[in-house]
């Protein structure tokens, strides 16, 4: 690599955020970067002046390692959308002059749709003013709903976690003496794969998504007063974050049905648990290929996984 790198984090955490930053990181030091930056709290940070120098912080083979094992972002995450081009160059200029002041060459950044808007952006103006960075967006996210890809890091661990916690809950749930109604909410924000996967994976009664907005309340009461006539004890509601009013929606059940209704809304706890080995494998691999993509000379795309190959495709379909 004939230039210098920079890397970032952006949207929520997953478990296996990490481990794609250690893709591109030991790829890129392996390829003979000179520098491989790192952003602190994604473009965010990097517009004011937040970055740090990777290698003085992973000095050794045991260094990457840990960082690709540990969920949570190592760099720090930022929930922000670049502006439009055409209503704020100023934003630009001032990201790409840090850039240019850093020598960078290369610029990664690791996240779901937010993140892949960031790089389109910063493509696109790199076309515009003729900057020769290259850029590359790496795929992660819980809610799995990023276009091409068929599976995004970080989805698999977290239905992974949830699916394991909704079976303590149903264990739960089955002993009193009395019935009982558990609704689920489950992470997604508007997309509800993993709602589905695991409503699907624990035999769920119920599971309400975000693309399938046609859900009838009366219609769920009518299920749950016929499966408690059967002899069902206990009845689980997957309700996607994307619907959401988890609780009003119990006390409503509840007054319904005359059975007890609670809502467990699982919340932060869903996206940093121990990883998917499949999770963690994709993860790095994506990471290394950005890095060998970049090198080959393509740009303004990002990695993804398609029909059992790892693939690239343009940033604007992404
Ligand atoms: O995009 C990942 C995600 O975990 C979504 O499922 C969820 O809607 C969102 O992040 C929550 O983000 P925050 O960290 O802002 O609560």
């Amino acid at each position: 690599m004939d230039g210098n790198v920079i890397v970032g984090q952006s949207g929520g955490p997953t478990s296996v955020i990490n481990s794609s930053l250690a893709g591109v990181y030991k790829t890129a030091i392996d390829r003979g970067a000179k520098k491989v930056y790192g952003m602190l709290h994604g473009i965010k940070g990097l517009l004011d002046g937040q970055y740090v120098d990777l290698s003085e912080k992973i000095n050794s083979t045991m260094d990457i390692d840990l960082l690709k094992r540990t969920p949570s972002s190592y760099l720090g995450s930022c929930r922000y959308k670049l502006p439009e081009i055409s209503e704020d160059r100023e934003t630009f200029d001032k990201i790409f002059k840090i850039l240019d002041d850093l020598d960078i060459k290369y610029f990664f950044y690791i996240g779901g749709n937010d993140s892949m808007d960031t790089i389109k952006k910063l493509s696109d103006y790199a076309i515009v003013t003729g900057s020769d960075i290259k850029f590359m967006g790496v795929p992660k996210t819980i809610d799995n709903d990023l276009a091409v890809t068929d599976h995004t890091p970080g989805f698999g661990s977290a239905a992974k976690f949830i699916a394991a916690t909704m079976k303590e809950i149903i264990r739960d749930g089955l002993v009193y003496d009395y019935p009982t109604i558990t609704i689920v909410e489950i992470m997604g924000r508007n997309a509800g794969y993993i709602a589905l996967w695991c409503g699907i994976a624990n035999g769920a009664e119920d599971i309400l998504l975000p693309e399938k907005y046609d859900y009838d309340e009366q219609k769920i009461i009518n299920n749950i007063i016929e499966n408690r006539r059967k002899g069902k004890k206990h009845h689980i509601i997957v309700n996607a974050e994307g619907i959401g009013h988890s609780t009003s929606m119990a006390r409503r059940i509840e007054a319904a049905t005359g059975i007890e209704t609670r809502a467990t809304i699982l919340g932060h706890m869903q996206r940093g648990g121990s990883p998917t080995c499949k999770d963690r494998v994709y993860a790095s691999t994506m990471g290394a290929l950005a890095v060998d993509l970049l090198c080959e000379g393509k740009t303004n795309r990002v990695v993804g996984y398609r029909h059992g190959d790892f693939v690239d495709y343009d940033i604007d379909e992404a």
